[in-house]
């Protein structure tokens, strides 16, 4: 008798998954690549249904979910949290752990100690990276313990005072020089695909021309290989202002709003819940139930 277990060991993609290989396949026949945002169970299975190739758990649930001013504060296990509702319920897009800050700056160890427990214990399938510069050697080292990595150039948030804000990178020779060749350095370093923040769309399309590697664009044009939208800003569920970049293709936190005013108002008024939302009770029993309550002293002199 076989011994074998029947679940897929951890490191192999379970059935349905989009294949990891299958990115450069997609750049290759000029197909995009579709990726967005999902921080729970709800937005996960949504963006599943809807066909899309890659989610990323992003580090931009601190904002969004958590309340935030910036990406920093959000911590790892947090993120592991967020990671592991969505891996709960996703099949084939693969899922990204965005590593956030100060889970792989200070040293390779760290790195890879922090990307192990992406896979491990949140079930991310890959994990994401801010920067280039020392952090290709972080890059380097997750991706030789077997684990893909994509890296993430141009506006990274989570150096955002460092480059002045979140602003748009790469608008002078020499900045856009130093994106595209930490590009280039992050497909050298092993990564699966790079994504490109706020960089002029001329500018990402060289980069995307010069990479064998799939470019991953937010706000860098029509010429990267695939977008990213985060979920909120795509839904119009994030109530502060939206970077020039974001395409709101829904307002679900109006239609959200509406619904919640019109059921306080039902309460307020009685109209909620009717016949309809209640459960009825055979009328004998509901007659022995009377008989018995009938039967008790009532008020609080009963309990001494
Ligand atoms: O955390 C995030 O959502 C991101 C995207 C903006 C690319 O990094």
């Amino acid at each position: 008798m076989s011994t074998r277990p029947s679940a897929p060991a951890p490191a192999t993609p379970a059935p349905g998954k989009l294949p990891l290989p299958e990115l450069i396949e997609m750049k290759r026949r000029h197909e995009k690549i579709v990726t967005v945002t999902a921080y729970d169970a709800p937005s996960g299975r949504l963006a599943d249904a809807a066909g899309v190739d890659l989610i990323l758990v992003g580090d931009t649930a601190a904002m969004v979910m958590l309340g935030h001013t910036s990406t920093v504060p959000v911590t790892m296990d947090e993120m592991l949290f967020l990671t592991r509702t969505v891996t709960r319920v996703t099949h084939r897009p693969l899922v990204i752990g965005d590593m956030p800050f100060g889970s792989y700056q200070v040293s390779d160890e760290d790195a890879v100690r922090n990307a192990i427990r992406f896979v491990k214990e949140a079930g991310a399938d890959v994990v994401k990276l801010e920067g280039g510069g020392r952090m290709l050697s972080r890059a380097r080292a997750i991706v030789e313990c077997g684990i893909p990595v994509m890296g993430h150039v141009g506006l990274t948030p989570q150096s955002a005072t460092m480059l002045g804000g979140f602003k748009a990178q790469g608008r002078s020779a020499d900045n856009a020089r130093q994106i595209y060749d930490d590009a280039l350095a992050l497909e050298e370093a092993g990564c699966f695909a790079v994504v490109l923040e706020a960089v002029p769309a001329p500018v990402a399309a060289r980069i995307s021309e010069a990479l064998t590697i799939p470019t991953i664009g937010i706000g860098a044009g029509a010429e990267c290989d695939g977008q990213v939208l985060v979920w909120h800003d795509l839904l119009g569920l994030y109530e502060g202002r939206a970077p020039r970049f974001v395409k709101q293709y829904a307002d679900l936190a109006g239609v959200i709003r509406d619904a919640l005013e019109s059921y306080v108002g039902d309460v307020r008024v009685g109209s909620f819940p009717e016949e309809q939302h209640t459960y009825s009770m055979p009328e004998e029993e509901l007659a022995l139930f009377e008989e018995q309550l009938g039967e008790r002293p009532h008020g609080r002199e009963q309990h001494g």
